[in-house]
């Protein structure tokens, strides 16, 4: 059979409908032959090319007569973005990230924030198991009755792909347990790919014409998410387990104690995990590590430290998706030196222009860069930096790559110092810094193309509405025509399709396959939880921790519009309450308050408000007699530290403000409470002894 043989047919403009349809049955037939001998007997019969020719065909004729798609059609199965091949499978017991330590200073500080919390006198010592930190990709792995069932990716924390299948591939990965182990147990690792297998791969595909992998990561997070198995079989991963999700029964008191817990079920535990009893030993363990890193059979980038009593960590608890109990401190970044070819100006989704410097590419800590963010202005003015200059720069983790310095030595003749644009280079208003910021802002606001793609691109993104199919290239594309313009739009688009106003599945690159599919994304959104509809505004310094802050506050939209309308003064019983929020201080208020002064905020809101349902946030614990309620603390307390209270309070639903005022529902008082004791007493707020307040909650 010849290439052009398999491809070839009428021009796909000519066929009538009645060709087309026993086309596209011919196709599917064709292609799903060559599937078969591809993947089954690894035996292909065409080129790539010709295999190629077929698939955009049945596209082609697919994009022309869209009805006539068929249920068996390869376009369903080839081609599809692997994301949209595995299950989402929910974790009942998050899965966390990790806070970063880069110094001695900021690992003292850890041991310090956890003495404070607890609550510990200076002679104390606070246990740590220490190990390396595995730069692979994590994974959960559930085991039923000493059975693998189901493995799991980590995802957003939250919700994690499934990846049974490409797990039980995984070398050294026990698909039963030994020894005694609870009715049902969820362990959690790193999935990982060592040096001499990356480097074997990597020779094999360069030798093949494919794609190299950056650094072993990539390749074990590529493997790991194989639609097809097989694939990831051949790949050769390992993994190191060192955590747990669900239990059905506790399985130790201790880090340590559960790391052997873990070997004696099957697993791989890093060998150099290691258990101290201070800061100072834990740092000399650190500098060993760094010392041994490249001798390693895998890829580290810093040591992991944990509390080792396991009820410390129940008491610490976590912020923001990470444990209290733990830190990565991370190696030092390396660091490469490279040309500056030129420097150009972003504009973000807030009107910040940032300039960036497009660098000649270089390999930094096995990952090719060619730019690196300067940051603003001053940044510009702080390094000197010029067009053309030679610069070192430095990547730490996944930070964006920085530039430390300039080698003056190597600047060649007429470089010029580089001149800031007062213009924004992609609508052209002026661009102002306002007084006391670092910041130049462009003043075009939606206006401004960047401006308005940037924030489109926040909304739907995966922390904000999270729908899928609506990419950058979209957003943009679909912004300049004028079809998408506010947030509001993206519900009103498949109405638009319908009504024959637009036509997004006769477009390049749609199909009504991915049309259908993105609209039953976006109406999958229109219920949606008020903290990400709050992130997705994109308020300027409203991140998730602040969204979810205001979400359990103010509980829902209506609510929350009229206190930021009534807060507008700055001043008075509103404003109050919105900066006694813990967490939310006098400069984020003003951002808030900001983007509430805009009329066209204001429209996008009463829009959303018409086409969302939004769900109030769930309180943590709906039981908990304080859920909902707003309380103090004050004076000293006994039996618990202020943050460990605080803390407490939070899980169980209750909101903790730092002053009283007459939305207080508690005020509880330690020893030598002053000023809000009183407060409270005029106020008549209700007023809780430790006790009393310990007795509320059930501790
Ligand atoms: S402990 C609650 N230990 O680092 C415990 N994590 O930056 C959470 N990682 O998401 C993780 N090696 O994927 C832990 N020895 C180790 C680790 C480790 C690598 C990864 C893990 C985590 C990420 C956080």
């Amino acid at each position: 059979m010849t290439d052009a043989v398999v491809s070839g047919g009428a021009a796909v403009e000519a066929l009538s409908e009645r060709e087309a349809a026993r086309e596209l049955a011919r196709l599917a037939f064709e292609i799903g032959f060559h599937d078969r001998l591809y993947h089954q007997k690894d035996t292909p019969e065409i080129s790539d090319e010709a295999y190629d020719a077929l698939v955009r065909r049945n596209r082609e004729i697919e994009a022309r007569f869209p009805h006539l798609q068929r249920s068996d059609s390869p376009s369903l199965r080839v081609g599809a973005a692997p994301a949209e091949g595995f299950d989402k499978v929910p974790h009942s017991v998050p899965m966390l990230s990790l806070g970063n330590a880069f110094s001695a200073e900021d690992v003292h500080e850890f041991f310090g924030r956890i003495r404070r919390f607890l609550g510990l006198d200076e002679t104390e010592p606070v246990d740590v198991v220490a190990e390396p930190k595995i730069d692979g990709v994590s994974a959960s792995a559930r085991y039923e009755n000493g059975e693998f069932t189901i493995g799991a990716t980590r995802g957003d924390g939250v919700t994690g792909e499934n990846i049974t299948q490409n797990l039980r591939t995984v070398i050294d990965f026990p698909l039963t347990l030994r020894d005694d182990f609870p009715k049902i147990v969820e362990v959690r690792g790193e999935v990982y790919m060592g040096k001499p297998d990356f480097a074997a791969l990597n020779q094999a595909r360069a030798l093949k014409g494919e794609a190299v992998f950056a650094n072993p990561r990539n390749a074990a997070a590529g493997s790991l998410r194989q639609l097809d198995s097989r694939i990831t079989a051949g790949r050769r991963l390992q993994f190191f387990a060192y955590a747990w999700g669900e239990l059905s029964e506790p399985v130790a008191d201790t880090q340590k104690g559960f790391l052997d817990r873990l070997t004696g079920w099957g697993f791989q535990v890093n060998p150099l995990a290691q258990l101290f009893t201070d800061a100072e030993s834990v740092l000399a363990y650190y500098e060993k590590i760094a010392n041994d890193r490249a001798h390693l059979p895998y890829d580290i980038d810093g040591v992991v430290y944990k509390v080792n009593r396991l009820d410390w960590q129940q008491r610490l608890g976590m912020v923001s998706r990470a444990p209290r109990w733990a830190i990565a401190h991370k190696f030092a970044a390396e660091q490469a030196r490279t040309v500056l070819r030129e420097i150009t100006i972003q504009v973000g989704r807030t009107g910040a222009l940032t300039p960036v410097a497009n660098l000649e590419p270089v390999t930094v800590g096995g990952v090719v860069v060619s730019r690196a963010s300067l940051h603003n202005r001053d940044e510009i003015a702080r390094l000197g930096v010029r067009e053309g200059d030679t610069v070192i720069i430095q990547r730490a983790g996944d930070v964006i790559p920085q530039i430390v310095e300039v080698v003056m030595d190597a600047r060649p003749d007429g470089t010029k110092e580089f001149v800031f644009p007062d213009k924004c280079p992609d609508c052209g208003s002026l661009a102002a810094r306002e007084d006391g910021e670092v910041v130049t802002r462009c003043t075009g606001g939606l206006i401004c193309p960047a401006q308005a793609v940037e924030r489109l691109r926040h909304f739907v993104s995966r922390n904000a509405f999270d729908i899928e199919g609506l990419g950058a290239k979209h957003i943009e594309t679909l912004w300049q025509e004028g079809v998408i313009k506010t947030p509001g739009d993206i519900f009103r688009l498949e109405k638009m399709e319908r009504n024959g106003d637009i036509a997004l599945s006769k477009r390049e690159g749609w199909g009504a396959r991915s049309t259908e599919n993105l609209f039953q994304a976006i109406r999958d959104r229109r219920n949606i939880a008020f903290d990400r509809m709050i992130f997705g505004l994109g308020i300027r310094q409203v991140g998730q921790t602040t969204a979810k802050l205001l979400a359990r506050h103010y509980g829902d939209l209506p609510n929350w519009r009229a206190a930021m309308d009534r807060a507008q003064p700055r001043e008075g019983d509103d404003y109050d309450e919105l900066t006694a929020i813990d967490g939310i201080g006098p400069v984020v208020a003003s951002d808030i308050l900001d983007f509430f002064a805009e009329a066209h905020n204001v429209d996008l809101l009463t829009d959303l408000g018409n086409v969302l349902n939004i769900e109030a946030l769930e309180a943590p614990a709906a039981e908990s007699p304080v859920s909902g309620k707003t309380v103090v603390f004050t004076g000293s307390l006994l039996t618990m530290t202020r943050a460990e209270a605080k803390a407490r309070a939070e899980s169980l639903g209750a909101k903790v403000a730092g002053s009283v005022s007459k939305k207080t529902d508690y005020v509880i008082i330690g020893a030598d409470a002053g000023s809000k004791a009183r407060k409270a007493q005029d106020l008549g707020v209700a007023i809780l002894t430790e006790d009393q307040w310990r007795d509320l909650v059930g501790a």
